[in-house]
């Protein structure tokens, strides 16, 4: 019998083989990288009648939607880990899980036949990565794949966690005079800073994408966190929003609009003389704000930006 554990199995190692692999590099007989796991090309053809079987309980006894959203769940991970600048919305969400339930359920027609020849399969999953690749460029943009055009590989996108000292030192904080709560925005998947915080008596939190575990991390995106007004003593982001940030300034498909809105939100959730502590700075609209008749004050210094809700 064909089990859950052996799906899982199945998209595991369809995960892993994939992994560090580009989606937009093409060899010269025009076939992808990106491609079927050779030992799962084999199970679904030995395994076909079984297979179909499993994916027909599944569709039966309601587990088919969990599954899919697994899939997309995990897929997300592995991208979003591979480069940091990649993001997808909840409308991303549900059409990565469109572009699966097309997947599954070609696979579950396919395997009804009595014997499936390579070429089927071939031509299911080149169809199923060309719908990948336009997923990719609907959700991201064309200009943050154009590397991925070069090699066969994905290249490194450094994202590191960086320990809580250094944080606070290069952001020039004093956790002595630090108002609180404090919210870290990006706090990484360790919450590293938030917890060192919280070990100092301090009322902490933190978001980020990926988080697991305690509840005073919140496993959100800092687009769909809702910042509520006058809330925060202290909002901190270290190489996290304000990096995206400036990444979607400098690219000429960025969202900037959408950073800028964000960045004025998280500013409301600041509390009288609560400030916003963050780098890399963001000169591009810190000169606005500081030309501007909104309540804030500006420093700069030379890793660290710090606005001060004024009274
Ligand atoms: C370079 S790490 C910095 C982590 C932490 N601030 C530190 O200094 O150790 C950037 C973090 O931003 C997070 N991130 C990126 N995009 C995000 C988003 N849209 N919402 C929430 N977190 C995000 C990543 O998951 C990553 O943990």
């Amino acid at each position: 019998m064909f089990t859950l554990t052996d799906f899982n199995e199945l998209i595991e190692n369809q995960l892993f083989y994939n992994r560090n692999k580009s989606f937009f590099y093409t060899f010269s007989n025009g076939k992808l990288p990106i491609g079927l796991n050779e030992e799962n090309r084999k199970t679904l053809k030995i395994k076909s009648n079984e297979i179909n079987k499993f994916i027909g309980k599944t569709k039966v006894n309601f587990t088919y939607e969990k599954i899919l959203k697994k899939i997309c769940e995990k897929n997300i991970k592995l991208l979003t880990e591979s480069n940091q600048y990649l993001y997808f919305d909840k409308e991303d969400y549900k059409n990565l899980q469109t572009i699966y339930d097309t997947l599954l359920e070609k696979i579950y027609i396919l395997t009804q036949k009595t014997k499936i020849f390579d070429k089927d399969i071939d031509d299911l999953f080149d169809s199923h990565y060309k719908k990948l690749q336009e997923f990719l460029i609907q959700s991201n943009g064309v200009e943050i794949f154009k590397k991925y055009e070069e090699k066969p590989e994905i290249f490194p996108v450094k994202c590191a966690e960086y320990n809580p000292e250094f944080q606070i030192k290069l952001l020039n904080i004093d956790i002595f005079k630090i108002k609180e709560p404090v919210l870290d925005i990006g706090c990484g998947v360790e919450g590293n800073l938030v917890k060192f915080l919280r070990e100092n008596g301090i009322e902490a939190y933190g978001i980020d994408r990926n988080l697991k575990g305690e509840s005073y991390l919140f496993n959100k995106s800092w687009f769909e966190y809702k910042f509520k007004m006058n809330t925060w003593g202290t909002v901190i982001s270290h190489m996290a929003f304000s990096n995206h940030f400036m990444h979607h300034h400098l690219r000429r498909d960025g969202d900037f609009k959408k950073y800028a809105q964000q960045y004025m939100k998280v500013l409301n959730s600041l509390k009288p003389e609560g400030c916003f502590i963050y780098g890399p700075s963001l000169s591009f609209i810190e000169d606005v704000l500081v030309m501007s008749n909104q309540p804030y004050s500006v420093d700069v210094g030379e890793h660290w930006t710090k606005i001060t809700k004024v009274q």
